[in-house]
């Protein structure tokens, strides 16, 4: 019987064209059951996506659950052999985002056994070739999780430090490195070297040269040195264009050993492939052999097909945008003082949009001379905003980012709307360690659970809106965690900081994708602004 094209959903048109590719290049499919032991996952959480999973106890009184990955049953069903098994999968998996349970249709490649730099360029092809099957513009980049190890080993720094660094390199967080390495007391020329790292993105053969600048001992030599043949093979292979070197790709260290990528189509907010070399994992396993795999998220593509309709109808209201407005960097600013400052340092650094200046209810404002558009958002959503890549750019206040912790990077600290976030009770108030869990009020229950159990000290959080001091006031709780800008609220309500858990000012902030595909628009824009400042 013959189907035509036009029976098949955009995925099933994918998936299709998916499996095609990988048993061309030799893959055989992987099947398997989606019902697995819970211990297989509850020992290996790191190497999950965050989230719960989904577990019943099977016949027997066993704890099973609904696989929320395939990688691990894989590995744990595959002998460790020399020869090299060549897998593709096309499977459910269970995940939670938080809300609920979700069931999610993923296709990938796994690759186990001796692999060597052909094999990795060969996978690494493969997640070029799944991406131009899922969308016309589409970046493949690439980080090394064994140039990074070496460059932390460099330093001798703790675990804990090491995690520290991580986060601020994930988010691009230049300032952010120098504080810390300023607070740890980590030499100038690490400093130095990790900040310049944060800040590369771009063709191996463009970045090559800072990279080699930057090495510092044999690990990073060698990693370097497996990069540079992983180039070459891609080029034998054809893959000439759409792979870049980004560092702020990180992995698990415990799993995860060399090479390791991610995938994004152009439009589309978040990863659609994540893959890399995960030789611990099977070491974890008992096993000497290697691999290298990669997913490919389908269910990414779906939301967002959706939501771009949705977002160039809110803005435009037109179906074809002209090419400078589709290419205009979309910013959103928070409504209020802040934004307004935020924006004054916009329109000196040649992003004006005088429109903006007008007495007017508009919340959307086009300069497209100087290929920029402005929102006005509610503060506490910009960093929503920009992590559903609504918004290309925004300007947030760190307590939000601290709060949200939302997938961003944060390009620039403002230096405006500076603050703190601090503890603060009745004057005299007196924490009495043995008696009732202290009662906390705020607008910030994220930042407030975090200090407290650094402290090991268990508090009953109270979520609040707004005018937080009047909780201890009228006895709804002990003390309260909040910004503190003047001093003047805590004053005149006869309170004080007793603490303060961390300084907050203005962050420029990026969606990933975006900065992937404008990242010389967005360079440009920062630096320009970070000459104002
Ligand atoms: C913030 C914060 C404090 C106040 C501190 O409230 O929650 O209440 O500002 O500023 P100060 O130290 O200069 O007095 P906001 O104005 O956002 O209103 P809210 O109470 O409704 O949250």
């Amino acid at each position: 019987m013959e189907y035509s094209k036009e029976i098949l959903s955009f995925d099933e048109q994918v998936i299709l064209q998916l499996r095609a590719l990988y048993r061309k290049h030799g893959y055989s499919q992987y099947k398997m059951s989606r019902f697995e032991e819970y211990e297989l996952y509850a020992g290996n959480k790191a190497f999950l996506p965050a989230g719960e999973i989904l577990a019943f106890t099977g016949v027997g009184g066993k704890l099973m659950a609904l696989r929320p990955d395939v990688t691990l049953s894989i590995v744990k069903y595959t002998d460790d052999e020399d020869e090299l098994k060549k897998l593709y999968y096309n499977e459910n998996v269970y995940r939670s985002d938080g809300m609920d349970f979700k069931e999610q249709m993923q296709v990938g490649v796994e690759c186990l056994g001796k692999v060597d730099v052909s094999i990795m360029g060969e996978v690494l092809m493969l997640a070029r070739q799944s991406l131009e099957v899922l969308g016309a513009d589409s970046s493949l980049d690439v980080s090394h999780m064994g140039y990074l190890g070496g460059l932390l080993q460099s330093e001798g720094m703790t675990h804990s430090q090491c995690g520290e660094v991580v986060a601020m390199l994930r988010e691009k967080n230049a300032s952010g490195l120098k504080e810390l390495c300023c607070k740890h007391g980590f030499s100038d020329e690490f400093c130095e070297k990790i900040t310049v790292l944060s800040t590369i993105y771009g063709p191996y053969e463009e970045v090559a040269d800072k990279l080699q600048r930057l090495s510092a001992n044999e690990d990073m030599n060698a990693a370097l040195q497996e990069l540079d043949e992983l180039h070459e093979v891609l080029c034998e292979l054809g893959v000439r264009q759409g792979v870049n070197i980004d560092f702020s790709i990180v992995n698990d260290i415990s799993y995860y050993s060399g090479v390791i990528f991610q995938g994004y189509i152009k439009g589309i907010p978040e990863k659609v492939i994540a893959g890399g070399r995960y030789d611990e994992l099977l070491r974890k396993f008992g096993k000497t052999s290697g691999a290298i795999g990669f997913a490919v998220y389908l269910d990414v593509l779906e939301i967002s097909q959706t939501g771009m309709a949705e977002m160039s109808g809110t803005v435009s209201g037109a179906e074809a945008e002209s090419v400078s407005s589709a290419e205009m960097i979309n910013i959103a600013l928070p409504k209020g003082r802040l934004g307004e400052s935020a924006y004054s340092i916009f329109e000196a650094s040649g992003y004006g949009c005088p429109e903006i200046r007008e007495e007017s209810r508009k919340l959307v404002f086009e300069s497209p001379e100087n290929g920029v558009r402005f929102f006005w958002v509610k503060p506490s959503d910009v960093a929503k905003y920009v992590e559903r890549g609504t918004a290309d750019i925004g300007i947030v206040g760190k307590d939000i980012l601290l709060e949200y912790t939302p997938e961003v990077y944060e390009l620039l600290d403002l230096g405006i709307g500076k603050c703190s976030m601090c503890v603060a009770a009745q004057k005299g108030f007196k924490y009495n360690k043995s008696g009732k869990t202290l009662r906390v009020a705020t607008k910030f229950p994220h930042i407030a659970r975090g200090f407290y159990q650094k402290m090991g000290r268990e508090i009953d959080v109270i979520k609040l809106n707004g005018s937080i001091e009047l909780a201890p006031l009228l006895g709804l709780s002990d003390v309260i965690v909040d910004i503190v800008e003047s001093g003047r609220t805590l004053l005149e309500n006869d309170m004080e900081p007793t603490e303060t858990i961390v300084d907050i000012s203005a962050r420029l902030i990026s969606n990933k994708a975006s900065y992937k595909f404008n990242h010389e628009s967005i360079d440009r824009l920062c630096a320009r602004i970070g000459e104002q400042l």
